[in-house]
């Protein structure tokens, strides 16, 4: 049993989708979420700049306790997983395997489609994981960049989204994939769009929930679950715009935000 809180982060507001499965996965939980607001997007910069970022948002969750960290941001877990286990003494699950395990579960064809944000589809991070799991299966990646500010705008079923949808996964089409996976925290607000672009033959994977599971499995296994009963109490920090963050904030989490903080890092 361990009553400290689990550490959440992102690169800014789209890891409150994970959060979102994580709270409810794990509903005695604490949670202490970490947005890196003053930084986002993390996806079109260099892989040595988000690790330097993400290590710089790992020291200061190791500072506030937390018993084990979820890497919420696709594009982190893509470029700096394997720094971030290096440097954490406390368990620390990433997006990326989770959601490459439920793929494999899913395709029926072995046709499996990726998307993500420039950084998580250059890195090749999926592909590996898939590859890793099921080396026969065929692995059709796309950058779809533009989603990342639709959503933010909110613009979840509007015709200039669905518009680009039908451009960026044209090619996935083609290439006869029958199962998708989200690769980025913002694309779960757009399932019910993609499931109509792409049609009802094609599963859509949804890295945030498979990652709530693996942290759950993670927490038994270690024996680091909160005590029963505990009532959970869960801050928000951000490194900037506390406002625009609770106003999106409350799109991706369904609620309000309570306890949000500023803190700069770097
Ligand atoms: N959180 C990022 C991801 O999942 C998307 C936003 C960004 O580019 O920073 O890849």
């Amino acid at each position: 049993m361990n009553p400290a809180p689990l550490g959440v982060f992102d690169s800014g507001i789209g890891g409150l989708t994970v959060a979102r499965a994580v709270f409810e996965r794990l509903p005695h939980e604490s949670v202490i979420y970490f947005g890196d607001t003053a930084r986002v997007p993390y996806g079109p910069k260099s892989p040595d700049t988000v690790r330097r970022y993400s290590g710089e948002i790992l020291a200061y969750l190791l500072g506030r306790g937390v018993k084990a960290l979820v890497v919420a941001c696709n594009t982190i877990s893509a470029h700096a997983l394997d720094f971030l286990v290096e440097r954490s003494p406390v368990p620390l699950v990433g997006v990326i395997e989770p959601g490459a395990r439920a793929a494999v579960q899913a395709t029926r064809t072995g046709n499996i489609g990726v998307i993500g944000t420039a950084g998580t589809i250059a890195s090749g991070a999926y592909e590996r994981a898939i590859k890793r799991l099921r080396p026969d299966v065929r692995v059709c990646a796309q950058a779809c960049p533009l989603f990342v500010p639709f959503v933010e705008e909110g613009w979840f079923d509007h015709p200039a989204t669905e518009l680009v949808a039908r451009e960026y996964l044209a090619p996935l089409t083609r290439a006869g994939v029958d199962a998708l996976v989200l690769g980025c925290t913002h694309y779960p607000l757009l399932k019910p769009l993609l499931a109509r672009v792409l049609g009802p033959g094609v599963t859509l994977v949804d890295s945030a929930e498979e990652t709530a599971k693996v942290v759950a499995q993670e927490i038994a296994q270690r024996d680091l679950a909160a005590p029963a009963g505990s009532r959970p109490i869960h801050h928000f920090v951000v490194s900037d715009d506390e406002q625009h963050f609770r106003k999106v904030g409350a799109r991706f989490l369904g609620g309000r935000l309570q306890h949000v903080e500023v803190v700069p890092l770097g």
